[in-house]
């Protein structure tokens, strides 16, 4: 206990200067999960229902049969840093309709609301397909989405409820990028601008829904509907593993390195993966220094970064969140593995090394690539090994990162990011930051 609260004094001085992190979460218990087992098979269900309904109404998914989903490849040799085992990203960046990880969560709550609210008016039979509300945007148009939003949850909800044609309000944290404001209203979303952050936005959108009996409000703080859509990725992805003959198991474990703001994505996966996997598969997420709201939460039990003298200001906008969901907090108590956190610098540098590698990432998108640097170099990642993965060669850990959005961004906002991240001094802060 007293070796446990020192640590945690030295980590939590660590985090309050500025500097990159491990936690190894004290109360994580590896374990079989039949609730999470129960709760992902009823998410892949609830997809398959949805399927011809999004088939119809995105082209993009019309090959796919409505199933929206995104590559599983293997990271190029050293580029985003060195660790022995396996790396491989999954490619959440480059994902169909709308372009990041949130449309994970954003399409399949607006779809699932939509059926229910067609069911609840007898406009769609009990027997009927779900792919009759194609053509029932009469209906839709009558009836409000809301949601609040940094930019890509709001750019998930927008695509999915102008698809169907439902009036949308998308409210921004001051955070959001100008092009993702930009892409709604040309879609036809009101878009309203919050000059405070994220909170903000969330706040301003659920009393704006609250007065008016025909709106909806996605709730990123603790929509369960977006947590399940999220974990569904957990079965694509054992999928995926299996068909690159990849085995999980005491042997050969899979760390997930997921990308955290509120949490409900990053959440929703590491819950999936624990039904998927049980004990065999453990989550990190990851998150800017300046914007650790799982670790503040998590490790330190307070509610805001602001308790730790951080800024929440990154150019992640994606995490540019002071406060966990509490819905994560609680469903992640005993299920997640532990945080890292990393600089901006880096983020940028990955997003000019996935440019090189053909692949068009965000800030956001990159942070997991700290993930495997900080188990395999920190002391907190020694650890963190030596008491959950007894005898397991380094090498026959399968990493995966998850990058998380970015087919969308313009190539002007790109080329910036390029132009900063050239502007770096070369190599990487991590993992030198971390060493002991
Ligand atoms: C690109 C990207 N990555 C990661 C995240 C984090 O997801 P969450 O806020 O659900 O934790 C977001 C959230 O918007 C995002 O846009």
């Amino acid at each position: 206990m007293g070796r446990h609260l020192g640590e945690l004094g030295a980590l939590r001085a660590r985090v309050q200067a500025g500097r990159s992190a491990m936690w190894a979460n004290p109360a994580y218990a590896p374990a079989e999960d039949p609730v999470a087992r129960a709760d992902l098979d009823r998410a892949c269900a609830d997809w398959a229902m949805l399927a011809p309904l999004l088939a119809r109404v995105f082209p993009d998914l019309d090959s796919t049969g409505g199933r929206i989903g995104s590559d599983l490849i293997v990271a190029p040799q050293g580029a985003f840093g060195e660790v022995p085992g396996r790396v491989l990203i999954k490619c959440d960046h480059a994902l169909p309709v709308a372009g990041s990880i949130k449309a994970r969560g954003g399409l399949f709550e607006v779809f699932m609301q939509a059926v229910a609210q067609a069911r609840a008016a007898g406009i769609l039979g009990p027997a009927e397909p779900v792919s009759a509300l194609a053509q029932a945007r009469d209906f839709f148009a009558k009836r409000t989405i809301a949601v609040g939003s940094t930019g890509n949850l709001g750019l998930s909800v927008g695509i999915a409820a102008r698809a169907l044609g439902y009036r949308c309000v998308v409210h921004m944290s001051a955070d959001a990028k100008p092009w993702k404001v930009a892409r709604l209203r040309n879609l036809g979303v009101e878009v309203v601008l919050h000059s405070a952050d994220y909170s903000s936005a969330v706040a301003g959108a659920r009393d704006a829904t609250a007065r008016d009996p025909d709106a909806y409000f996605v709730d990123d703080e603790s929509s369960e509907l977006l947590f399940r859509g999220y974990s569904a990725a957990a079965a694509e992805l054992a999928a995926q593993l299996a068909a690159m003959r990849i085995a999980v198991g005491p042997e050969n474990p899979l760390c997930l390195y997921l990308p955290c703001g509120i949490g409900g994505a990053p959440g929703g996966i590491a819950y999936g993966a624990r039904g998927a996997y049980g004990a065999h598969a453990h989550s990190f997420f990851v998150e800017p220094q300046q914007s650790a709201s799982a670790l503040c939460r998590m490790a330190f039990d307070v509610p805001s970064v602001a308790a730790l003298g951080l800024s929440n200001q990154t150019e992640a906008d994606g995490m540019a969140v002071a406060t966990l969901s509490p819905l994560v907090a609680r469903r992640m108590r005993d299920r997640l593995a532990g945080v890292c956190t990393l600089g901006d610098a880096d983020m940028l540098r990955w997003v000019a090394v996935g440019a090189a590698h053909r692949m068009r990432f965000e800030p956001s998108a990159t942070a997991g690539f700290a993930g495997p640097l900080h188990l395999m170099t920190s002391s907190a990642g020694a650890a963190f090994r030596a008491r959950h993965m007894p005898g397991v060669a380094a090498d026959n850990i399968t990493h995966v990162v998850w990058a998380t959005g970015g087919r969308f961004v313009p190539d002007a906002a790109h080329q910036a990011y390029l132009k900063t991240a050239a502007a770096l001094p070369t190599g990487l802060d991590l993992p030198e930051e971390i060493a002991p």
